[in-house]
């Protein structure tokens, strides 16, 4: 099937409490992981490149490797999806490029507007077929070259949402409920320890996802900043010559949790990251007489396979939901 617009895809997965699982795609052993995880569970996918992707990786080669990827899986139906576009001209070129959705990121922008960019964005997409994410609110972390301190970071309002989607018209809602970008979520001091002397993070705040929901009746809502830095991966990393100390990302039971509610996609790219990286160390650690891209990429792929596999099953609930 060709590449779709996730309108039916957030439809269903509302209605079945699941989430939609958008991962950031860079290459192409990304995203060969992500699509045979998905094509051998039978999940509906999100593909989505940023605006670094398309800087790293180009436009062109982006599409064209999900459009193999929409091939090679003709059981699942596959949205491409710009994430955090920046302004009006970035979105339009994806639009008129191929992609099936558009994020307008203009959340640091005063409320209106980030009314007026949305609506202009949302007015171009949908003569065009093309569906679109806002965001209120906004997430620490690093996005791009826009970095959010903890300070400048702040909680969606819910008393903003009905006028905001009311004006813009857009198809789905980005809320900061206490997600951030990155591997480092949490600083230590804004966590207790468990037992075993792990990081825990504070919980995410989910009266106001409730509080969303009740004034946004059906309407789907996103997560960005989902990763839950698994620390299998930052152990991997560490051990190999890496350092990422107290790297901590979000609980899985919480993504659970909000999946079920009215969250029906979920941004994880992060977790991707440290798979492939952490893998790729212990690669080299363990060869350090190889040098054949394709030796340390293939393990790699299959790490971003197998985790990718988890958080369909696990985390987002749309394992044999195409
Ligand atoms: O939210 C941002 C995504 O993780 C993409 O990251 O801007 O480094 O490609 P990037
Ligand atoms: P993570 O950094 O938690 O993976 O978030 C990714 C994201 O929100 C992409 O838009
Ligand atoms: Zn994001």
């Amino acid at each position: 099937m060709p590449l779709v617009t996730s309108a039916e895809m957030f439809k269903k997965a509302y209605d079945g409490g699941y989430a939609i699982g958008a991962f950031n795609v860079n290459n192409m052993e990304i995203v060969q992981g992500i699509t045979e995880a998905a094509r051998d569970l039978s999940a509906p996918l999100i593909l989505q490149v940023s605006k670094g992707a398309r800087a790293y990786a180009n436009h062109t080669y982006l599409v064209k490797l999900v459009e193999a990827a929409v091939i090679e899986c003709p059981n699942i139906p596959i949205v491409l999806h710009l994430d955090h576009g920046p302004d009006f001209e970035t979105c339009k070129s994806c639009i008129d490029g191929g992609f099936t959705s558009v994020m307008i990121d203009a959340s640091s922008k005063p409320f209106a507007e980030n009314i007026a960019i949305t609506k202009q964005v949302v007015e171009y997409a949908h003569d065009h077929g093309v569906v679109v994410e806002a965001e209120l609110g906004a997430l620490a972390g690093i996005e791009d070259d826009v970095k959010v301190s903890a300070e400048e970071s702040h909680y969606t309002h819910p008393e903003e949402v009905e006028e905001f989607v009311s004006k813009t018209g857009c198809d789905s809602l980005a809320i900061a409920i206490g997600t951030s970008h990155g591997a480092y979520k949490f600083t230590a001091d804004q966590c207790t320890r468990n037992e075993k002397g792990e990081l825990v993070p504070p919980p995410l705040r989910f009266d106001i996802l409730e509080e969303v929901s009740k004034r946004l009746p059906g309407f789907p809502i996103v997560l960005h900043g989902s990763s839950s830095v698994p620390q299998e991966y930052v152990k991997m990393v560490n051990e190999n010559g890496g350092k990422m100390p107290d790297a901590v990302g979000i609980p899985e039971e919480q993504l659970r949790k909000a999946a079920a509610l009215s969250v029906c996609k979920i941004n994880i790219d992060s977790d991707l990251r440290l798979a492939m990286t952490g893998t790729i160390r212990k690669f080299f650690n363990e060869h350090p007489d190889k040098f054949d891209p394709r030796e340390y990429l293939k393990p790699a792929r299959a790490a971003i396979k197998e985790l990718v596999a988890h958080k369909i099953v696990d985390v987002l609930g749309c394992d044999h939901k195409a």
